[in-house]
């Protein structure tokens, strides 16, 4: 059952569906952890011709805890139309079809139900099994992609989103109430289409990133290329309604946000991972497994502060080491948060964006990290009073576990590792899913 030969690359996809009970955990579980681990990612059918991992199919894995126990795990394709027809992108009359796509990037749940999200399409509805139940539009009302960075607001409930597309209207805001409801779709006016893989909110304004990686079709299926003409801009917009404010930055791009908030003085802070332009075009490479090219500084955790009185923007690194997948206790999202989570490397790492100080998981040689999700403890008194969640992968073992961290204090041994059945490849992101949300 558990693989023992190394793995070539982090992306090695498993060649099946599997699913095993009654897991082996070394440590404590947490009883308190009652309902679902899941995690998407690309996994491309055996036999299938190399793409780009943007652009392969997604599976889901999925880890069931209860009462200090890991009742299951089992990994499932999500079975979009793309997958299991071959869909096309383009019908006949021209229209898009907006089902054909890999839902690969993000799993979530909102007013009880189960999505897989990729930024070209549809949301893919799945069940508690992760079976796919199929694409949603909210009873027709979504006429966009959705992205695979939605943000919950934590004080009304809501699920605010956007979709991109390569045809007008190139950028749409949308809004779940707190019961599932799609009850607003807004479009955006930006200059043109660009790649546009996450966003921010704050108490009264929704963040843009408005950056240079433009449509175009490339090689290996993933449309998008570094533009030295489009510039960069961040725009802030109201959540009342009104016009977008529209601030230039230093050229860049960031594919994730790590929060954004207003100061005392009514600024936008927005810390996010950012990229530079050969930063940026190394990664593309490499995720196309090329190689990289000479010695190229990594992304970094970089904040920009946004004055919609005056205008005025300024900006600044917050961390020199090349991490990503940042991540928070979502019960800040939009609000004052302290503490964020990224990984980079063979390490979990806990960073205090007040004094900028980190506390480091190191992990054994060969284990690599996924996105760290935070679990907020029952009656937490604290931003940090919670676990962190993480699917570790060990190439030189070919072995797979889920990680429990204590998020107080990272570098201490895992509060519990779960053993998985075996081989799970890096993948983009996940969430938890509390028993107590599910329908
Ligand atoms: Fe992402």
């Amino acid at each position: 059952m558990t693989a023992t030969v190394a793995i070539d690359s982090y992306f090695t996809p498993v060649p099946d569906e599997i699913e095993a009970i009654d897991l082996v955990v070394e440590g404590a579980l947490p009883p308190e952890l009652n309902g679902r681990y899941l995690r998407n990612g690309p996994n491309p059918k055996p036999g299938a011709p190399p793409a780009h991992p943007f652009v392969e199919p997604g599976m889901v894995h999925g880890v069931r805890l209860k009462d200090g126990a890991a009742l299951w795990y089992r990994n499932r394709w999500v079975r979009t139309s793309l997958f299991t027809e071959s869909a096309t992108r383009v019908r006949p009359d021209g229209s898009l079809d907006l089902a054909a796509c890999h839902a690969n990037t993000h799993v979530i749940e909102h007013a009880g139900r189960t999505f897989a999200l990729v930024e070209s399409g549809l949301p893919y509805e799945l069940s508690l099994d992760l079976d796919t139940v199929g694409p949603c539009d909210f009873q027709g009302r979504l006429t966009t992609a959705m992205t695979a960075h939605p943000k919950a607001d934590p004080v009304t409930g809501d699920l605010h989103f956007f979709g991109y597309g390569v045809r007008p209207p190139f950028l749409t805001y949308h809004r779940l109430s707190a019961s599932g409801e799609l009850v607003q779709s807004v479009p955006v006016e930006v200059p043109g289409p660009t790649m546009m893989h996450d966003f921010a909110i704050t108490e009264d304004y929704l963040v843009w990133m408005d950056l240079p990686v433009v449509f175009e079709r490339t090689e290996l299926g993933v449309p998008y290329r570094w533009s030295d003409s489009y510039g960069a801009r961040l725009g802030l917009m109201p959540r009342k309604g009104g016009p977008v404010r529209w601030f230039e930055i230093e050229p860049c791009y960031v594919f994730h946000v790590g929060n954004a908030r207003q100061d005392a003085a009514g600024r936008v802070v927005l810390d996010a991972v950012r990229y530079d332009r050969a930063t940026f075009r190394n990664e593309w490479d490499l995720a196309a497994g090329k190689e990289k090219t000479g010695s190229v500084p990594g992304q970094m955790l970089h904040r920009w502060t946004l004055d919609p009185r005056t205008g005025v923007r300024s900006e600044q690194q917050l961390d020199d080491w090349s991490l990503e997948f940042p991540t928070l206790n979502e019960n800040l999202v939009g609000l004052q948060n302290r503490f964020l989570y990224l990984v980079g490397g063979g390490s979990v790492v806990k960073f205090d964006t007040v004094n900028g100080e980190r506390g480091v998981h190191r992990l054994p040689d060969g284990a690599k990290p996924g996105e760290a999700v935070f679990v907020p403890a029952e009656n937490a008194r604290a931003e940090d009073d919670g676990w962190l969640l993480t699917i570790v992968s060990n190439r030189i073992a070919g072995t797979a576990d889920l990680l429990v961290l204590d998020a107080t204090d990272v570098a201490a041994r895992p509060v519990a590792t779960v053993h998985l059945p075996r081989w799970v490849p890096s993948g983009f992101h996940g969430s938890w899913v509390p028993e107590s949300v599910v329908r």
